[in-house]
């Protein structure tokens, strides 16, 4: 990608703009994390609670000291050594960090993205960049530039385009709010990484009805498609007539007729999985089915995440689902 338009993107960024950028994890929607406006338009463009929180993205350690108000020895000790990568740090928050971005929440989420154009981004734009996942909101995080032209091409200023991200799954977010570390929503690094340099992380319970980290909504990161994770593999006949689809894991034994079958990783590799996850349940949501079968995967080092993902992605619409609870936060 050529340097003027990187340059270009953050002077968009310094007027009040929006722009669309590749991470190592997935694409983002950025603006100048100062200027409410901006990040107003963010919001609009996803169709984004206001109760969600967003990340703020930086490229140099020094900017921190505009975000958080103090870094614990324990976070330091982390982002020491896994910045730049995918981990966002949860800490209380200074005053001037607008209040769009954090969602009114005393704190706020910070992270540097491991990916040159990211990181050449925030440089040209020379301030920190609030972003979410360039998605809308509820929807699979988009994992080329492609998606994000698909959904929301038309109402970004620009969008960077670096191919396909090499992570695939968002980061993972710890926050360091309480005695201990808290893992908020597994992601891109694997929580055996973060223990080897912390120790134990706390986990929060997957069903919160509260949206302290909406990503950890019961329902979200899903396609359109009702995607079924658990229970399906002896009862196939039941399935039978129907336009199903598969998205597995190393690939298939069943001799079931599916429509089509999305493999993940053919040599089970959980890092190709978790590359491989979003595009896959892209390419099937857009295929018409009535159903989407999913294998499951090892719930370790990224197959935490993907699993994660997956049982959100499978969960049913029910009354209490993040609208409902959008109308009742105070
Ligand atoms: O990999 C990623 O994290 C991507 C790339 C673009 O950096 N971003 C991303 O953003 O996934 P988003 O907005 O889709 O997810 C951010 C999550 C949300 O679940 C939000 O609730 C949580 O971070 N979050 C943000 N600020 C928070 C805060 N102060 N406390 C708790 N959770 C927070
Ligand atoms: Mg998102």
């Amino acid at each position: 990608m050529s340097a003027d338009l990187i340059h270009r993107a953050g002077e968009i960024i310094r007027q009040g703009g929006v722009v669309a950028f590749p991470t190592e994890t997935v694409y983002g929607l950025g603006a100048d994390a100062f200027n409410p406006f901006a990040v107003a338009r963010v919001f609009e463009i996803k169709d984004r609670p206001h109760f969600d929180p967003l990340i703020v993205h930086i490229s140099d350690f020094r900017e921190m000291s505009r975000l958080a108000v103090d870094v614990p020895p324990d976070a330091e000790r982390l982002i020491t050594r896994c910045w730049p990568g995918p981990l966002t740090i949860v800490l209380f928050k200074k005053e001037e960090v607008p209040d769009l971005v954090t969602a009114g929440l005393p704190t706020v989420a910070v992270r540097m993205p491991k990916h040159p154009i990211a990181i050449g981004l925030i440089r040209e734009a020379g301030r920190p960049i609030a972003a979410p996942s360039a998605n809308p909101f509820g929807y699979v995080s988009p994992t080329t530039a492609d998606h994000v032209r698909e959904q929301l091409g038309d109402r970004v200023d620009l969008i960077l385009d670096g191919g396909s991200c090499e992570v695939g799954l968002e980061s993972t977010i710890v926050s360091f709010l309480e005695e201990r570390p808290r893992l908020l929503r597994p992601g891109g690094l694997p929580l055996e990484e973060i223990e080897a340099i912390i120790g134990k992380v706390e986990a929060t319970a997957v069903e919160v009805t509260s949206p302290a980290s909406p990503g950890q909504l019961p329902r979200h990161y899903a396609p359109k498609t009702p995607i079924v994770i658990e229970g399906w593999e002896n009862h196939l006949q039941t399935y039978r007539g129907k336009r199903v689809g598969l998205l597995a894991y190393k690939g298939t034994k069943a001799s079931f007729p599916f429509h089509h079958v999305g493999i993940l990783s053919p040599r089970g590799d959980l890092r190709e999985a978790a590359a491989n996850l979003f595009a896959a349940i892209r390419r099937l949501d857009v295929l018409h089915l009535e159903m989407i079968l999913a294998e499951t995967v090892p719930e370790e080092g990224l197959g935490r995440a993907i699993m994660d993902r997956l049982r959100r992605a499978s969960k049913r619409l029910e009354v209490n689902d993040t609208r409902e609870i959008q109308g009742r936060i105070p």
